[in-house]
């Protein structure tokens, strides 16, 4: 890992920490992709279920009815301190999933939702996924791909040239970095959500709320005052439509099955 990429995962963990206690409230996109995904999981209450990057862990009590037990990890203490508040994991881990610290074969199951588009390499979180599942394991992720906040992204562009929004990789990019992985086998479904919002400021301070809101390779922001929005406001207003400002986000679900049982 480049001392960047450690250092943007410091800032990722501190921003999902500051909003440990405002992310619920604002996670309309994240609670219905994270629903939809887990209708994916098979319904039996055996075996061992790995959420990684649980976040505050609302959805873990719907985790009663897919597995006899769970481990949550996330790389914010403040998430997971959220979410262990409820004790309901048989573990809380503070990590990376990158370097996730748990034995080979010792999850039958794994969930995660929209953490997978915060890692530097998603190849070794992958790899993690495939190492730590035992044969005939299953896994179900989501993650936001390349598409997502353009509406936001263009209204920038039209305001300066730095980067504000993050890259999000192409969809074909990830399905063959997951399709490469040994003894993995994968189903990918893409799904497309569309967010209105009255204003952009709205959407900032929603991004803000989730702790959504650091850009990997994003220079010092500098002064940016009212007009700097003003501009920005109004460049993003030539896509509104009688709902609002839309704000769209690109999802792919990935539903894999490691070899074996
Ligand atoms: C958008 S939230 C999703 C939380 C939850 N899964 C949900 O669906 O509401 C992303 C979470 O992933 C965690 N995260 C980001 N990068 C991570 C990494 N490299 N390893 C583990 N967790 C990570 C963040 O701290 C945050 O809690």
């Amino acid at each position: 890992m480049t001392k960047g990429e450690t250092l943007f995962l410091q800032k990722v963990a501190a921003s999902f920490g500051n909003a440990c206690h405002s992310y619920v409230a604002a996670a309309r996109l994240q609670q219905q992709v994270a629903l939809e995904a887990l209708a994916l999981m098979p319904e039996h209450a055996t075996g061992h279920l790995l959420d990684l990057g649980c976040g505050p862990g609302w959805i873990h009590p719907r985790f009663a009815n897919l597995c006899q037990q769970f481990t949550a990890v996330d790389l914010s203490a403040g998430m997971l301190a959220k979410a262990a508040s409820q004790q309901l994991a048989a573990a809380y881990v503070q990590a990376d999933a990158e370097q996730l610290p748990l034995p080979d074969a010792s999850v039958d199951k794994v969930f995660s939702s929209l953490m997978l588009q915060w890692c530097a390499n998603p190849h070794a979180a992958l790899s993690h996924i495939a190492r730590v599942l035992t044969p005939g394991g299953q896994a179900v992720l989501t993650t936001l791909v390349a598409g997502s906040l353009l509406e936001l992204q263009q209204a920038f562009a039209c305001v300066d040239d730095k980067q504000h929004v993050n890259h999000f990789l192409p969809v074909n990019q990830l399905k063959a970095t997951a399709s490469r992985l040994n003894g993995m086998s994968w189903q990918y479904i893409e799904r497309s959500y569309t967010l209105y919002y009255p204003d952009v400021q709205s959407l900032a301070r929603e991004l803000k709320a989730l702790g959504a809101n650091q850009v990997a390779g994003r220079q010092q922001q500098g002064l940016t005052g009212k007009g700097y929005w003003q501009k920005l406001a109004m460049a993003y207003d030539k896509t509104r439509t009688s709902e609002g400002l839309p704000a769209t986000y690109q999802v792919l679900q990935l539903v894999g099955v490691k070899d074996g049982s």
